[in-house]
């Protein structure tokens, strides 16, 4: 039976990839306070700058490469019963060639009703516009899991991380619930690795492994001790 390696991404670890991370700049996200475009206010009061601010992400990461840090996760399902559980809407891990990727807050490069958020359409172009509308007729908006919004995928993840052996953690705040509630549900014996240049503070019972470093430099070389010894 392969041993179980749950790895919880943020946005730390396309930062190499060239792609913002949220906290890192002063609260500001290119531009905006958060709360301007990614709340579901902000989309009633101005959904054309929502819209324009999302193409603009999206341009951007279909733009970047996966980096170093996607590529070394991408081994591990060769050896590993392995779920990456993400915060981050880009699609590097799976460019990367990770099969099994969950996507907590949502997935850019998809577009989706804004009556019915089960309606999802994969895009081919890297903007969606106003007056673009779902099968429903109502707008087209990003599938991004927006600040109030429901996390859909949370009740999947949090029923996989007690079957976790091994537990990383690579390039987020932890300043977001429910994602960063996933580490309270890891049996306590399983040890948790943390990899971030800013290590940020986990308070649990646990074994924590933490590696200060940025996640192209830090990964490989976690991953290639991981395949060595299991
Ligand atoms: N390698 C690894 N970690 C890095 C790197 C790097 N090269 N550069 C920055 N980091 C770390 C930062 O030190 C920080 O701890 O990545 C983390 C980024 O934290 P946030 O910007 O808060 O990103 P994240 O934790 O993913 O935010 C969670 O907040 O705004 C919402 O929905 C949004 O998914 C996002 C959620």
């Amino acid at each position: 039976m392969k041993k179980k390696i749950i790895i919880l991404t943020g946005a730390g670890i396309s930062a190499e990839s060239g792609l913002r991370t949220f906290r890192d700049t002063d609260g500001l996200w290119e531009g905006y306070h958060i709360e301007d475009v990614a709340t579901t206010e902000a989309w009633q009061k101005n959904p054309s700058l929502v819209q324009a601010f999302y193409n603009e992400r999206r341009k951007a990461v279909l733009s970047a490469q996966p980096n170093a840090a996607h590529l070394a996760l991408s081994k591990l399902e060769e050896q590993f019963g392995t779920l990456i559980i993400t915060q981050n809407v880009d699609d590097l891990h799976e460019r990367a060639g990770s099969k099994a990727v969950m996507h907590l807050h949502g997935e850019i490069i998809y577009a989706q009703s804004s009556k019915n958020p089960a309606l999802l359409y994969k895009m081919n172009k890297p903007t969606i516009e106003m007056g673009e509308l779902c099968e429903l007729g109502s707008q087209l908006r990003p599938h991004v899991v927006w600040f109030g919004e429901p996390v859909p995928m949370i009740t999947k993840a949090m029923y996989e991380m007690p079957k976790a052996d091994i537990v990383i953690l690579v390039g987020s705040s932890l300043a977001v619930y429910p994602a960063a509630g996933l580490l309270e549900l890891v049996r306590p014996a399983i040890p948790i690795y943390v990899v971030d240049p800013k290590i940020p503070a986990v308070y649990l019972p646990n074994p924590i492994i933490k590696i200060q470093e940025k996640a192209s430099i830090a990964m490989p070389l976690l991953v290639e001790k991981l395949l060595a010894h299991e």
